[in-house]
């Protein structure tokens, strides 16, 4: 068996596997609905994701238009087409009595398992570096600033030169023990599934703010996971996407 066959035999539901109790089920307590921060860092305010003066599309618009782009106008984001993209994929609607959120995407038991980075090169109003999207408080947290970033970033995505061109990429990472807590060793499936709802709705999304998206699965996994400080089977990235203004091309293809 070679090891993607490995992984699917080790996951599956069968009826004739008996399934030890997960840590919920043993009265382990919840992980926190979100990695903790260092309240003495402050924090940026994004503006309110429920005021945004954001073109109104039709989803139908949204869904033909959609492909990946992969060169993008040199030219920044707004605060609000950032605060509306963050929402738009990770955007908590409701922190249930649970105690668990609801957000703009669907997760697997509601777990959403997620923080998000952002590769900032190109944003009005923000210093060009990495920051944490903290969803709850909808409010972006400085991780690192410095030259030479976006190259750094770049040379990790495989040498894909749209992460260098992007105004901003958008990082992934997966806390898996929030699902792992509930799911076992099934969680792993659903977090992969999980990230292609969030990732298509960035793609949808950037539509409405003339943006162009291209999804990133290629990049050397240990470097990135060292770069952005994670500790191992704390978090790792599982998903990446370079987003930036669409070029000149493709506005006149409407
Ligand atoms: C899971 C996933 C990973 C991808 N990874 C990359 C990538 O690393 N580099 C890239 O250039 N495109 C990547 N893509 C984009 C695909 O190449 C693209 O979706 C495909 O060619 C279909 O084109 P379309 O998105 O324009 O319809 C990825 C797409 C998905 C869904």
């Amino acid at each position: 068996m070679d090891s993607g066959q490995q992984f699917l035999h080790d996951t599956r539901y069968a009826s004739d596997k008996e399934e030890e109790p997960s840590d919920q089920q043993k009265g382990l307590p919840q992980p926190p609905l979100e990695l903790p921060f260092d309240v003495a860092v402050p924090v940026i305010d994004l503006p309110d994701p429920h005021a945004l003066n954001i073109p109104d599309i039709t989803l139908q618009e949204a869904i033909n238009r959609r492909h990946s782009i992969r060169l993008y106008r040199d030219e920044p984001l707004s605060m609000q087409e950032l605060s509306y993209l963050l929402w738009s994929t990770q955007g908590v609607k409701a922190v249930t009595a649970r105690p668990c959120t609801l957000r703009t995407v669907p997760s697997g038991g509601a777990r959403h398992s997620f923080e998000t980075y952002l590769m900032v090169r190109s944003v009005a109003g923000l210093e060009p570096g990495i920051y944490r999207f903290l969803a709850i408080e909808h409010k972006l947290l400085p991780v690192m600033h410095g030259q030479g970033i976006p190259a750094q970033m770049a040379r990790m995505c495989k040498g894909q030169k749209m992460v260098e061109l992007s105004a901003v990429t958008f990082i992934w990472a997966a806390v898996p023990y929030r699902s792992v807590w509930r799911y076992r060793q099934r969680a792993y499936r659903g977090l992969f599934l999980d990230a292609g709802h969030v990732c298509q709705n960035l793609y949808l999304a950037a539509e409405a703010v003339d943006c162009g998206v291209c999804a990133i699965n290629a990049f050397e996994d240990d470097d990135l996971n060292a770069y952005l400080g994670f500790e191992a089977e704390q978090q790792f990235v599982i998903y990446c996407a370079s987003l930036g203004k669409k070029p000149e091309s493709e506005r006149a293809a409407g």
